[in-house]
């Protein structure tokens, strides 16, 4: 395992980190969560991921108990919390002084941690004016419950105008964003950021690496059972899966398994590298229902040197996604 610095902070991340999202409670139990946690930390990974809004606060739950129970030194790893859907009142959900604080102290009891290490806003909020969530993140700061905050697909304006304001309080801007990076999924990342990574030192913290699993080849016959697609709640992926432009990434991702298999890889182990190609990345969160899954995805780190200029040519020629700046005239 290799550690990036997330962005220009001091702080330096492994460059596979591990999540909750759909798994934690739905797909992965307590002794569970704490096998593949163990796992993940035997391997380097530093980061583990978590939000508010998953499984309404269970899976910190779960997080928090495999933590106690790992009984990791607290200065070992950082784990994340993100603030945006909590409840249905007014009160629970957004950006306001009052919900961030709300949030933060509610997931530090969940989790059982003194301090968040990373504290993302999970959503811009129109409602709330961005001094607001600015100062407040500060705050939490100062009062040592956080210690880095950041953004979840926010805008590259939105950034730039959380910067400015940071500048203009002399306070502290946010660190990191956590946006959609996969295959089929690159625009945000290499452009509407690009000038971001140098200006403001932006780090980045990618999430659905596998598009949720698709870049498996795991859907190439339909959807199987057991896997994310058919739980209850995700019928809105099963429905992305089954659309056209589903069935058209389903039929690259077949593409894209020869390939990997050609150059003796997984799929998902190439498909995880390829994210990892991208020096503006610093780490991929990984997701995985099995301890199989993850152990696959660990080892992907053993083929680096196999992610070489004619491959990523070949994954580019497959895709052909790749995002272009837009003429300046
Ligand atoms: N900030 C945000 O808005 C946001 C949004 C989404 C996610 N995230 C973060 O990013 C993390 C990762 O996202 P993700 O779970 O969507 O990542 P992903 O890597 O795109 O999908 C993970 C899923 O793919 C399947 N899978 C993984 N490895 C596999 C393998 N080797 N073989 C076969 N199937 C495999 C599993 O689903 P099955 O159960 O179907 O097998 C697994 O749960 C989340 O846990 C969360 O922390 C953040």
């Amino acid at each position: 395992m290799e550690y990036r610095k997330l962005g220009k902070s001091g702080i330096k991340v492994s460059e596979f980190s591990f999540g909750s999202w759909v798994t934690f409670k739905s797909q992965v139990d307590t002794k569970l969560a704490k096998e593949c946690m163990a796992m993940a930390y035997e391997h380097g990974v530093n980061f583990f991921d978590n939000a508010e809004v998953y499984s309404d606060g269970d899976s910190e739950v779960i997080m928090g108990e495999a933590l106690k129970q790992l009984n990791w030194t607290r200065d070992s790893y950082l784990v994340s919390s993100k603030v945006f859907w909590g409840g249905q009142k007014p009160t629970q959900r957004g950006l306001s002084r009052k919900h961030v604080f709300d949030a933060c102290h509610a997931a530090m009891k969940r989790l059982q941690v003194d301090y968040l290490d990373l504290y993302f806003c999970h959503r811009p909020d129109i409602d709330t004016p961005v001094e607001e969530t600015v100062l407040a993140m500060n705050d939490l700061i100062r009062q040592g419950k956080i210690l880095y905050w950041g953004t979840s697909e926010w805008s590259a304006e939105q950034l730039r105008e959380a910067h400015q304001v940071a500048r203009d309080y002399r306070v502290i801007g946010p660190t990191m964003e956590q946006p959609e990076y996969n295959l089929f999924h690159r625009e945000r990342v290499e452009i509407e950021y690009s000038r971001l990574y140098e200006t403001v030192g932006l780090g980045t913290t990618v999430w659905s690496p596998l598009s949720s699993g698709l870049l498996t080849g795991k859907y190439e016959n339909g959807i199987p059972e057991g896997t994310r697609a058919n739980i209850t709640g995700y019928e809105w992926l099963k429905a992305r899966f089954l659309s056209p432009e589903g069935q058209a990434q389903i039929a690259k991702a077949k593409e894209l398994r020869l390939l990997a298999e050609k150059n003796g890889m997984k799929l998902s182990q190439m498909s995880l590298l390829w994210c990892l190609s991208n020096p503006n990345v610093s780490t991929v969160i990984l997701g995985a229902s099995k301890t199989e899954q993850l152990r696959e995805n660990l080892a992907a780190l053993e083929h680096k040197a196999k992610m070489n200029p004619e491959v990523l040519e070949a994954i580019e020629a497959i895709v052909q996604n790749k995002p272009e700046h837009a003429p300046l005239f």
